[in-house]
């Protein structure tokens, strides 16, 4: 959570920081700030987006060679604008923004409270900054050797960025445990929490690892390990244009991103799967295919919609591989001391690759002898990197805070894997293998008929926007959709929604039901159709008002519904990947009908690198 954004060249550096945070606000936007040098350290921050603290400052002078900028979502201490970062030390000689926690926070404090240590926030980051004020003084040392010392003793996560009075051209970094990049330029150099603050400006940059400290100035890029060894930073190439970051003409980067999956499916299989020679490639996958078929299980770890994509992959695998797979929340398997057997296979999924929690669960399985494997998006995460092999699922930036065209990908790649060890395994039949391979290359023309034949969908919203709760019940290979869009909705439109197996509402749900109540079926033909069905039944005797997402044709589910949103038939194993597009919709349109912030909803950020 938090962006960051540094910048230190010939360039005027607070457009370039503005125009940086505007990017990274999808990590956090509850208040702004950024830091910069004219006739000594200017601060300047507010609560609220960052477009609020832009019109605060019109007038000021604003002219830097060197800044810091920060966009916030709250961990210690409320939105406020004592709380938003920079924070400057005691003295007003340094500059600090921070991502990640530090957990240690209040012994820190206590001791600085000790030496009579004042403080004018509530934040952790405020105590870090200090302390490391403190140290410089004491040891009487650089602001480099300053800040080494002082991150030996913090425990916890972070990206800091440090700016000093007294040195009008460097910015120190610092990372442990949340993402950094720095762009390298001609004579320039640029730091952001990824890499969309800098795209117009170079594509040459530099991922630095945990526990690296970098001093940074326009002509010099150092980087160091915290036992003051140099490191030989490693430049590499990115492969992203910067329309990938922009709107395109949409309102918001949400309907953007549901709108380019038939793409970013294509992207996704092109280059590996060959439904003609019968072939998928996945050289990662392929380096570990003997460990996987022989594994006695597979745990898939995840959080939010990759969870929900865990959940489909369960039932894949299981069909597709006879291997016994968990899909575990990884908050809750990080801490609850898990078996991890030798040999099982760990499959981390994970959009942003950055997610705190997944991140730590890995780290733990990985040192128990455990095979990660990574579905991952954004290039070059952590969790990339802390796997041992994977995939990436290549659906290009994901920008809206709710989860779209990430989910759809990964059920790509992790149906192209099902499929792959499936075969090699012998526990899928040739026939059926190569059947889904020529359907599964079809996806992506289905997923635009999806949206073609998607406009009944916007006045579905305005028809259901007063709707205090929703019930959204799907079963098999559509349970899982069923919780996804009830997360779609929760998220996007702050109604109360819950997702259920179709059969398990009788256990208790059902009492919720109604004439108020929309219930949303996910009732695609499959196996388990005629049941669905029956459940339809049950809901509409007890006057709850049935939406449904049907395969097109579908006469029984239709006249059972008030309301139908419609897919193509496919194969069940795939249909999730069609399913989810009218809910992905109808929480963006219900989203829009009640003037919610659909991009930027409450609470909320895209990378959770907290716990
Ligand atoms: O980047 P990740 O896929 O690891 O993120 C996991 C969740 O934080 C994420 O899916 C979240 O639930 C989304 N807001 C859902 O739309």
């Amino acid at each position: 959570m938090c962006g960051i954004v540094g910048y230190t060249g010939p360039r005027e550096a607070y457009p370039i920081i503005i125009k940086g945070l505007k990017r990274l606000e999808y990590r956090g936007y509850d208040s702004t700030g950024v830091a910069l040098q004219n006739g000594g350290l200017n601060v300047y921050k507010k609560k609220g987006k960052v477009a609020e603290l832009e019109d605060s400052i019109i007038g000021k002078n604003l002219h830097s060679h060197i800044g810091i900028g920060h966009t916030r979502w709250a961990t210690h201490g409320e939105p406020s604008d004592r709380n938003a970062h920079p924070h400057q030390s005691s003295s007003g000689q340094l500059a600090m923004i921070h991502n990640g926690i530090i957990e240690n926070y209040n012994q820190l404090k206590q001791e600085l409270i000790n030496k009579g240590y004042t403080f004018s926030s509530d934040t952790d980051t405020e105590v870090l900054l200090n302390f490391i004020e403190e140290i410089k003084k004491n040891n009487d040392c650089s602001l480099e050797e300053a800040v080494r010392v002082a991150l030996k003793r913090v425990t916890g996560a972070y990206v800091i960025l440090l700016m000093s009075a007294d040195d009008p051209e460097t910015i120190i970094a610092a990372r442990k445990g949340s993402p950094l990049v720095i762009g390298v330029g001609k004579g320039e150099h640029f730091l952001g929490s990824d890499a969309s603050p800098m795209l117009e400006y170079t594509k040459e940059v530099v991922y630095v690892n945990d526990y690296e400290l970098a001093i940074v100035k326009p002509d010099e890029l150092v980087l160091k390990n915290l036992g003051n060894e140099k490191l030989t930073p490693y430049v590499q190439r990115l492969d992203i244009e910067l329309a990938a970051i922009e709107k395109g003409g949409y309102e918001h980067f949400m309907l953007k991103e549901i709108f380019e999956q038939p793409q970013t499916v294509y992207d996704c299989l092109r280059g590996r799967l060959d439904a003609v020679e019968g072939t998928i490639t996945m050289s990662g996958i392929q380096q570990y295919a003997e460990q996987i078929m022989n594994a006695n299980r597979i745990v898939m770890v995840a959080c939010g919609t990759s969870w929900h994509a865990g959940l489909v992959a369960e039932y894949i695998f299981e069909e597709l591989c006879r291997i016994n797979v968990e899909v575990e929340y990884a908050s809750e398997f990080r801490y609850r001391n898990p078996v991890i057997n030798k040999g099982d296979v760990i499959i981390a999924i994970s959009q942003s690759g950055e997610t705190a929690d997944t991140l730590v669960a890995i780290e733990n399985a990985k040192s128990n002898g455990a095979i990660i494997l990574g579905v991952v998006n954004v290039v070059g995460s952590s969790i990339a990197r802390m796997s041992h092999a994977g995939a990436y699922t290549h659906a290009g930036p994901e920008i809206g805070v709710a989860s779209t065209k990430a989910f759809t990908a990964q059920l790509a790649v992790l149906t192209m894997i099902a499929l792959k060890i499936g075969y090699m395994k012998g526990t899928i039949t040739q026939k059926r293998y190569m059947n889904l391979l020529k359907e599964l290359q079809e996806i992506p023309e289905k997923v635009a008929w999806t949206l073609k034949h998607s406009d009944n969908i916007k006045a579905l919203a305005e028809k259901y926007k007063d709707a205090h709760d929703f019930l959204y019940l799907g079963r098999g290979y559509n349970f899982p959709v069923a919780l996804e869009g009830a997360l779609k909705l929760k998220e996007i439109s702050y109604i109360h929604a819950e997702g259920y197996p179709a059969a398990e509402m009788k256990h208790g749900p059902i009492a919720l039901v109604d004439e108020n109540l929309p219930v949303v079926f996910v009732a695609t033909k499959d196996s388990f159709h005629e049941k669905v069905v029956s459940n339809m039944q049950e809901i509409k005797a007890r006057k709850g008002r049935v939406i449904s997402v049907i395969t097109e044709g579908d006469e029984t589910s239709a006249s059972l519904s008030e309301d139908v949103m419609v897919v193509p038939e496919a194969d069940e194993i795939l249909a999730p990947m069609l399913s989810v597009i009218p809910l992905q919709l109808l929480a963006y349109y219900i989203g829009l009908a009640r003037g919610c912030d659909v991009d930027k909803p409450r609470n909320l950020a895209k990378s959770v690198t907290v716990e």
